[in-house]
């Protein structure tokens, strides 16, 4: 059952979301390993690809085994995402998404992120502009709407279907909830049955049980999966095994002690020893979420602790414990506030 959003053909409909500080290179080919069916980058400032900053053009590299990928951009000045558009296209990438979900104040104070979808209309004219650059897919990734009363996400998804845009994620919450309450997939699902365009649900997905439910009641082309693939970064393969009618087992300990072979050998490519472990400290307090001993791990982790240390108490940790996951914890709420 693959699944198809513009030009690209997906093993199945289960995506990694974009999370900033997160969804760096490392981190998506690990997910690109575990079957998340495409990667998009965390959002990068079409300001900052403008003057060239090094932090800024650190953030767009990506690695061939990641494809099909995506590098997000977000900015106020149409002729500045039109030129963020054409420098995704020469580097390479798979397609460029817009950011129009951002909350955080700094950036919809200057009319970037969630704020430019108060006005669709004149968004449209930047999307078409953008769409007319280049030849790689431009997508969007939005909210439901500003507030509870401008939930304008379908006239949204309109002025872009008419700027030449291949496809929407929507993040079911408004811009004024920032991560608060629960994502609308009422709501997501009205706006796919009147959408022109493939429509990719977000929000609140946390067991793969969840995600296949969102694909099969909303009728959604496709899902993102944020925070839930921090707690349990299989949940993409075990979500397609789901919606292939096939069983999945709890991964076995081993699969951990992979895990964290993998995101080592991926975070030294790009990283020194020494920042790798800052980076990689956050990761394994995600996965450690319901394991036994896990406050004790999750102190260690965050000690003063040599590079070689950390990595074999990770091994040690999730190889001697893996089986005894308890998968209630998921549900719990955490990580309240992001760029989209
Ligand atoms: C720490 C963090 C950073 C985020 N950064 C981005 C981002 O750079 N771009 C974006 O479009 N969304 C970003 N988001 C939003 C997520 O892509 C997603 O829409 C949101 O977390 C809801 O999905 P979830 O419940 O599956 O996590 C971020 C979310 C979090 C928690």
């Amino acid at each position: 059952m693959a699944v198809v959003l513009g030009p690209f053909k997906l093993d199945h409909p289960f995506i990694l979301a974009p999370m900033a500080g997160i969804t760096n290179s490392p981190f998506r080919r690990l997910m690109r390993g575990l079957n998340s069916s495409m990667v998009v980058s965390e959002l990068v400032s079409a300001n900052g690809i403008e003057y060239g900053g090094p932090k800024t053009l650190e953030l767009l590299r990506f690695k061939d085994d990641e494809r099909t990928v995506g590098l997000q951009i977000f900015g106020e000045v149409p002729e500045f995402l039109v030129k963020a558009c054409q420098h995704v296209e020469r580097l390479g990438a798979d397609f460029v998404d817009l950011n129009l979900g951002c909350p955080v104040p700094k950036v919809v104070k200057k009319g970037a992120g969630s704020a430019m979808c108060r006005n669709p209309s004149e968004l449209g004219k930047t999307l078409k502009m953008m769409v007319e650059s280049v030849k790689i897919p431009v997508t969007i990734k939005i909210r439901t709407g500003w507030d509870e009363s401008t939930k304008n996400a379908l006239a949204v998804v309109e002025a872009a279907a008419d700027a030449g845009v291949r496809w929407v994620a929507i993040h079911g919450r408004t811009r004024a909830q920032g991560y608060s309450g629960l994502a609308d997939w009422d709501f997501i699902g009205d706006v796919k049955a009147k959408s022109p365009l493939p429509i990719i649900g977000n929000g609140d997905i946390t067991t793969p049980e969840v995600a296949v439910q969102k694909m099969k009641t909303y009728g959604v082309d496709a899902v993102m999966i944020g925070r839930g693939a921090l707690r349990n970064p299989f949940i993409f393969e075990q979500a397609y095994a789901l919606w292939e009618g096939r069983s999945f087992t709890k991964p076995e300990p081993q699969r951990y002690v992979d895990l964290m072979d993998r995101q080592r050998a991926f975070l030294s490519e790009d990283y020194n020893e020494r920042s790798a472990v800052i980076h990689v400290r956050k990761f394994l307090a995600w996965y450690s979420a319901g394991f036994p001993g896990s406050a004790e791990f999750r102190k260690k982790v965050f000690s003063e602790i040599q590079p070689e240390e950390l990595w074999t108490e990770a091994r040690k940790f999730f190889g001697a414990t893996a089986s005894l996951r308890d998968y209630k914890f998921m549900a719990e709420p955490f990580l309240m506030g992001g760029h989209g």
